[in-house]
């Protein structure tokens, strides 16, 4: 049976570029974004992949909006669920945190994963392959802050590791595979065009490290070449 992968923020970055990687893998894409009119480059893929690619209208900064895509996709199964979709922020230094600023990352880039978890579980229990993957940040391994600044980022980026980190705990006994995964440095919008890695190339590794999963492999942090991050 064809499988299905869903991602957040699919229509630029490294959300596109995995909607259209699955897509040429001859997967089901459920493609999720906040303007699906809007959405000319995903548009195209959707065209080339005919009924493969679905576009589906998601801000997951909104319950309803959460709640109503679960209520579309009800009785479709999930082989991977990717939580993508997020928030830089500015980068900004001490005294300059801004809490508003600082809310509206937090909602998206930590609480937003797990509620959609919530309103989808059943949705990647019935698949085969039972993956939810969180696309974080090396930026939220405590371990490895060695440059201070960007606490907004940093935090949201921390306490989405912590929660997926329960959740693995939590879908054990669902045999559900939760991970984190830090895609690299990465030319997009948010990554710059001085990033050293190509969107190709880290959803490329992202994919098979995705690939690659076994339920011994839940609540890990791994970056995009496979290797582990630490906490
Ligand atoms: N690029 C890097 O170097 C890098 C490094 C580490 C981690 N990451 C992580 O990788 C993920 C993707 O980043 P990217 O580089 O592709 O960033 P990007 O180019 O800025 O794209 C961000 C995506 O998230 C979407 N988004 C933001 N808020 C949303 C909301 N409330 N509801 C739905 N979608 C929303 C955006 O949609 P709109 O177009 O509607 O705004 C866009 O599709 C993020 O979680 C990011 O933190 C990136």
């Amino acid at each position: 049976m064809t499988q299905t992968v869903l991602v957040t923020g699919s229509n630029r970055g490294i959300g596109l570029e995995m909607s259209r990687q699955y897509a040429q893998e001859g997967w089901n894409v459920l493609a999720c974004c906040r303007n699906p009119q809007q959405a000319n480059e995903l548009k195209r893929i959707a065209d080339s992949f005919s009924s493969r690619v679905t576009l589906h209208q998601l801000d997951v900064a909104h319950a309803d909006q959460i709640r109503a895509l679960a209520n579309e996709l009800k009785g479709q199964s999930i082989d991977i669920l990717v939580n993508n979709a997020g928030l830089r922020g500015l980068s900004e230094n001490f005294g300059e945190a801004d809490e508003s600023v600082w809310m509206d990352v937090l909602k998206v880039n930590t609480i937003a994963p797990l509620k959609v978890v919530e309103a989808l579980v059943e949705n990647v229990a019935r698949s085969r392959e039972k993956v939810i993957a969180t696309v974080s940040s090396d930026m939220g391994s405590i371990h490895k802050n060695v440059g201070g600044r960007d606490y907004i980022y940093r935090s949201s980026k921390a306490a989405v590791n912590a929660v997926m980190k329960t959740l693995s705990i939590d879908l054990k006994d669902l045999k559900i595979i939760v991970v984190m995964v830090h895609p690299g440095w990465v030319q997009t919008d948010m990554g710059g065009r001085g990033a050293p890695l190509s969107v190709q190339e880290s959803v490329k590794g992202m994919r098979t490290v995705l690939a690659s999963l076994k339920l011994k492999n839940t609540g890990r942090f791994y970056a995009y070449d496979g290797r582990e991050i630490p906490w």
